[in-house]
């Protein structure tokens, strides 16, 4: 039953390396603002981490554009900060603002365990659990997290930025307190996601949201080299499922990134280039992506043209369509249905 189950779902198939036409569809961040019924239930957690950490609430939000869009897959709702909050690390969501942490440095990564890890996280597990319960057979449910390098960058400035300058700094002046942190959050990310795996998540991805801001230098210390230990670590523990990497930003290193880390499929943002993308196709990897979300909230020819094309050139290889990052609260709901009928159409 499991086996024919996983047969139907089709984006699992095509990040085995199968061809389907038309492609399978969700989107990166689909549960959010963009939703009433996002605002709704939203409202009714105590912030934002609340949300997350309440199973009956995550699971809610998780299903929400699946009915309203019928996508082929579901993301667990949750953030890829969990992981440093089970850590012990505080973490607040301020409006307006995004994350909000007090920076670690080189005593506190020195001091970093697993106490109570598991503990913390066990209403993630448990709305994995009810997720696929909840869910159609041929829906793929993606259990996820923040790749090393995206939450380290998070960790050290203690918030957002643009260029991550404050981690780099770290990276370049403190290269050995870095590499602790990194191999620290690999493999407590390979036992985040291993439990994922467990709980019922057909496919996991791997979000490295900030890999765009290194040189070759710091790419492989800081990205390549954390992923390939995730990845192995998460193989060792017996996971087979397959794991998507994200590296947003990555350029053409996305062309070697699936040899370099293990990972079985590359996310791509929209700055890849179809050549780019057609040539990961052509090893028989699957590629996922990569409308620019402004064309979504354009609408009209904007969007049609952008999906045209990725339908267009990407079409004799394994692709699950998506954005080539999340959707932003302004999205017009509208825009998002006009995106999945054309896609479904082919
Ligand atoms: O995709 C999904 O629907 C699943 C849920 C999901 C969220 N965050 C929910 C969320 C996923 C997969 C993430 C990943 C995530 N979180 C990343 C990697 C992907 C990316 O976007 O680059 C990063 C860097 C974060 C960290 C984070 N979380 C930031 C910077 C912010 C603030 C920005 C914002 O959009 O407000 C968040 C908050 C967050 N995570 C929201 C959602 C729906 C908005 C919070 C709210 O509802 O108020």
């Amino acid at each position: 039953m499991e086996g024919r189950g996983k047969a139907r779902r089709k984006v699992v198939s095509v990040l085995e390396g199968h061809v389907h036409w038309p492609p399978p569809i969700w989107m990166m961040r689909q549960a959010g603002r963009y939703l009433p019924e996002y605002r709704a239930t939203r409202a009714k957690a105590n912030g934002f981490l609340d949300l997350c950490y309440t199973p009956d609430l995550a699971v809610e939000v998780t299903l929400q554009p699946i009915r309203r869009f019928g996508f082929d897959a579901a993301i667990l709702f949750s953030d890829i900060l969990v992981v440093p909050h089970a850590l012990g690390r505080d973490l607040a969501f301020e409006e307006g603002r995004g994350p909000v942490m007090t920076p670690i440095g080189v005593d506190g990564i020195a001091r970093l365990g697993m106490d109570g890890f598991h503990e913390r996280l066990e209403p993630v597990y448990e709305t994995v659990r009810r997720l696929r319960a909840a869910l159609a057979e041929e829906t793929t449910l993606i259990g996820f997290c923040g790749a090393p390098w995206t939450v380290a960058t998070y960790m050290i400035a203690g918030h957002g930025s643009p260029d991550q300058a404050a981690a780099k700094m770290f990276a370049l002046r403190q290269p050995e307190a870095m590499a602790a942190l990194l191999d620290h959050l690999a493999d407590v990310s390979a036992d985040y996601l291993a439990r994922q795996a467990a709980a019922g998540a057909d496919v996991l991805q791997v979000f490295d949201s900030w890999a765009g801001v290194l040189d070759d230098g710091l790419f492989e210390a800081m990205c390549v080299r954390p992923m390939a230990r995730l990845v192995a670590r998460l193989r060792a523990l017996g996971v087979t499922v397959p794991v998507i990497g994200f590296p947003r930003g990555a350029g053409e290193r996305a062309l070697g990134y699936k040899a370099l880390t293990g990972v079985d499929a590359i996310g791509l943002d929209w700055t890849a280039t179809l050549a780019t993308a057609r040539a990961i196709q052509a090893t028989g990897t699957a590629v996922q992506g990569n409308l620019d979300p402004m064309r979504l909230i354009a609408g009209g020819k904007a969007l049609a043209d952008g999906i045209r094309a990725i339908l267009d050139g990407l079409a004799g290889g394994p692709l699950v369509f998506n954005l080539g990052h999340g959707v932003t609260p302004d999205t017009p709901v509208a825009h998002v249905e006009a995106m999945v009928a054309m896609v479904k159409g082919g």
